[in-house]
């Protein structure tokens, strides 16, 4: 974390990697305006969603006469610091750039896109990146290999405004000098080499005590590492034995949800999108 900016929300240096836990989305050219199902989990329809807003902010943009009919499937749980909204608003804005047949210029696309949420821009890259600014400004860096990573999800939302709001003081200096050989010519060495350490995650154990079982539990299952995801409340974990992995689930407080991912790289999360018709269907 690099401090407070004057528009309110923090400066980052921060990592970014897409892992394969996914929700589904259908995305259906169709009449005028923008309708949404989400006849699965839990997520709020109509403007309350980020998926519904993208859609909308693209056809007032660049479609104001077509409609589209938006079907989305949730598995990542929402507000557990995992990006589930953003991937769905960033995925919308490329369905539909395909779909109509519309080539927005990168800059338009990522103007709309941060004004969504400060990760969408993100999603439109996927992949290892760099965020820097609000995050929103997104610099790819060489992929690190696919891996298997152990997502450990308790029944617990922390509000992303409250943790980034109790964060410790700037720590400029550091960062970007760690940061340094990666933006002179990065190798994927130097991206496994960058410090392991989310700012957030101090904040977070200090304010929502539960979390210290998670920790716990984790260590006495054998992690390897064990790691706030965002402003949480989800941890990412490593097991040098997948086995172990498996039985994690007994280590940790009641409603923990775990599950097993990997790693995608920046083609692998292209060759999940497919398509089908163009811009009349
Ligand atoms: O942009 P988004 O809606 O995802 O951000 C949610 C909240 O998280 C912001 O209102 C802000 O309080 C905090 N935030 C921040 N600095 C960032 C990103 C988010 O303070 N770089």
């Amino acid at each position: 974390m690099v401090g407070r900016r004057a528009d309110g929300y923090h400066e980052l240096r921060t990592v970014f990697q897409t892992v394969d836990l996914h929700d589904l989305i259908e995305v259906e050219v169709e009449g005028r305006g923008v309708a949404l199902e989400v006849p699965e989990g839990g997520a709020p329809s109509g403007a309350a969603n980020l998926a519904y807003r993208a859609a909308q902010q693209f056809l007032a943009r660049w479609a104001p006469e077509r409609g589209v009919r938006l079907t989305l499937r949730k598995r990542i749980p929402s507000g557990g610091g995992l990006g589930g909204g953003s991937s769905n608003a960033a995925a919308v804005l490329r369905a539909l750039g395909e779909l109509l047949e519309v080539q927005p210029g990168a800059d338009e696309l990522w103007e709309l896109a941060r004004g969504l949420g400060a990760d969408v821009p993100y999603f439109l890259v996927g992949g290892t990146a760099l965020g820097v600014g609000r995050g929103d400004e997104v610099v790819p860096l060489p992929e690190l290999p696919e891996q298997e990573i152990w997502l450990v999800i308790p029944p617990l939302s922390l509000s992303t405004s409250e943790i980034f709001a109790a964060a410790g003081p700037p720590r400029t200096q550091e960062l970007d000098a760690a940061l340094q050989p990666l933006l002179l010519g990065a190798a994927p060495q130097a991206v496994a080499d960058l410090p392991a350490v989310n700012d957030l995650e101090a904040v977070a154990r200090a304010r929502v005590p539960q979390l210290e079982a998670v920790y716990n539990g984790l260590t006495r299952a054998g992690a390897t590492c064990a790691r706030l995801s965002g402003s949480g409340a989800t941890v990412f974990a490593c097991f040098a034995d997948s086995k172990v992995g498996e039985t994690l689930a007994a280590y940790l407080p009641a409603g923990t949800r775990v599950v097993r991912a990997w790693t995608l790289n920046r083609s692998s999360l292209r060759a999940q999108f497919s398509f089908r018709g163009g811009a009349g269907g």
